[in-house]
């Protein structure tokens, strides 16, 4: 299988994240679950994803989310069983969609019990050295042992009781492990192998630019948070173990399901440059690129991002992203509905691998007015409310238009469910799967229409030649994004204020806004914040059946 081992099933993939604790609830607790989404898998079958991220699920006592993580290798009680996640997989499987699923290494929950022994443990226990513990700076040492701050705000250190300080480039019931000694190497071996070993396809690698610190821990010359290479982010140490983690990856056999076994670092980088070591041969498979969520609605500086990352490494090793569950929803950060669309159109036809966020295909706004008692992000808290926090983007998915959560929570018997653990704003069931359906001019429908067309366009995932992941700009105003991929497709976007004349082409395969009339382009034109993805001469040999191109593992 020379060309499963070329070109793996990840290399074109479109990944849906499943947020599980808001994706779907199979028990009426209001809090989704493992349950709640093997029930939705036809759902995201019909949707035409090929593999699910999902974000933790491990037992955690949720000071952020889930991703402060008491045991690596089980599943939180209130999102199921591992049980059931043996089930996903199977269920998965039969569907042909594949797993990935978090690793959070830098870092575990302050009730994981290696944390508490450590704290039970004395200054300069080897229970301690699994961690970063130190002693205080200034009389009495009462000052932290540096100036890091943490990423959710405040300082990045917490005194213990017998005076010590220890690390935490998070919440301070996330204690960061200390990468520099073996046995948090070798435990993190097995959590690996552990899942690996029951068939998931893959790990998203939490805070991938992490782990590694500067020994001595030096002060920052500018105690702020940033995606720039410092004392503790991007350490040229980081390289060398994921070399050893590719190994165990490569070591699973590529031509089983669910095939070549991948892992994506979360790599938020100041620029792609400082990406460029992460995809060196030999080192994780992938790097999300966050270039799209970065860039602003110019047209100038989204092709630079195109540009900047294929000069890299293109979508396959660095894929493409619109949001998740960290940034704001791309319809509010966008500015609408219109450009989060067209925005839309541009992700699934770049090439490589794509990434989806739940409620992305629904159009789901970031929801912006949730009362302060229902806030949850620890970033708010730190913050002492001064950044909202991200719990705006994370909202229980709307299922239906109307009745308890909208159909977020599944009861037996008809019963009353618990309400859902953040609150839902009203009308949030105008976005739901079921109103989105019978609308052919919904999100739902061009997210499903467009997901259908990639399958079966041979331009479209890795295009023609396979692999070669290039696109080519074509001739256009200085506010439109036009590029051509072979064989015969073009994209057009429009981010400008003024009608875009629809450039060359046989025919339009999807757009997502109508075109409108306009003088001098008598095929139409693209309106202000539309896109298009056209079949441009020579046309594409409509595929068959037979020649449209499976999801091969
Ligand atoms: C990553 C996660 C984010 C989490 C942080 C700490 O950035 O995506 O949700 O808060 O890591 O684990």
């Amino acid at each position: 299988m020379m060309n499963a081992q070329t070109h793996p099933w990840w290399s074109e993939a479109i990944v849906y994240q499943v947020y599980p604790r808001s994706f779907a609830d199979g028990n009426g607790d209001g809090i989704g679950d493992l349950r709640g989404l093997i029930e939705k898998l036809p759902y995201l079958e019909d949707l035409g994803v090929d593999a699910v991220w999902l974000t933790p699920f491990y037992p955690s006592p949720l000071a952020d989310g889930g991703y402060d993580v008491a045991d690596y290798c089980d599943v939180d009680p209130r999102i199921g069983t591992l049980q059931e996640f043996d089930q996903l997989l199977q269920i998965t499987k039969n569907h042909n969609i594949r797993v990935i699923i978090d690793l959070v290494p830098n870092h575990c929950s302050a009730s994981h019990p290696l944390f508490q022994a450590a704290l039970a443990a004395k200054p300069g226990s080897a229970e301690r050295g699994l961690f970063i513990f130190r002693d205080g700076r200034g009389p009495g040492g009462d000052q932290p042992p540096n100036n890091w701050p943490s990423n959710f705000g405040g300082p990045a250190w917490t005194r213990v009781g017998d005076g010590q300080w220890y690390l935490h480039l998070f919440d301070s019931g996330q204690p960061d492990w200390d990468w520099r000694n073996p046995e948090v190497r070798q435990m993190f071996e097995k959590i690996i192998r552990f899942w690996l070993d029951r068939g998931v396809a893959g790990l998203r690698v939490d805070v991938a630019h992490g782990m590694f610190k500067e020994p001595g821990l030096p002060d920052l010359a500018v105690p702020e948070r940033s995606n720039r290479p410092n004392a503790y982010t991007h350490r040229p140490e980081i390289h060398e173990l994921y070399r050893t983690w590719r190994a165990i990856l490569d070591s699973y056999d590529p031509d089983a399901f669910p095939g070549a076994r991948t892992a994506v670092g979360e790599v938020w980088a100041d620029s792609p440059p400082t990406l460029q070591p992460y995809l060196a041969p030999g080192g994780l498979p992938q790097v999300f690129n966050f270039e799209l969520i970065t860039s602003d609605w110019k047209a100038a500086s989204i092709k630079a991002a195109v540009d900047a990352t294929l000069a890299l490494a293109g979508g396959s090793r660095a894929p493409w992203v619109l949001g998740n569950h960290d940034v704001l929803r791309p319809v509010t950060r966008l500015g609408g509905p219109a450009r989060a669309r067209a925005a839309a159109l541009l992700l699934l036809a770049l090439p490589g691998s794509a990434y989806v966020y739940q409620g992305e295909e629904l159009g789901l706004p970031e929801v912006l007015d949730l009362p302060d008692a229902a806030r949850q992000d620890p970033r708010f808290f730190r913050t002492k409310g001064k950044a909202r926090g991200r719990d705006g983007c994370r909202i229980p998915l709307p299922w239906s238009p109307a009745g308890p959560s909208y159909g977020f929570s599944r009861t037996d018997n008809g019963a009353s469910p618990a309400p859902p653990w953040l609150p839902q704003p009203e009308g949030w069931g105008a976005y739901s799967a079921e109103a989105e359906r019978p609308d052919p001019d919904s999100f739902y429908n061009l997210y499903r229409a467009a997901l259908r067309l990639r399958r079966s366009h041979p331009a479209l995932g890795l295009g023609r030649p396979r692999g070669t992941g290039t696109v080519r700009w074509l001739d256009a105003p200085p506010d439109a994004l036009v590029f051509g991929r072979d064989p015969g497709f073009v994209f057009a976007a429009n981010l400008g204020d003024d009608p875009l004349p629809l450039p060359p082409h046989e025919e339009v395969l999807l757009a997502s806004s109508p075109l409108v009339s306009s003088d001098g382009a008598p095929d139409g034109a693209l309106p202000p914040d539309g896109a298009a993805w056209l079949a441009a001469a020579p046309a594409p040999v409509p595929p068959t059946v037979c020649q449209m191109r499976t999801r091969a593992g």
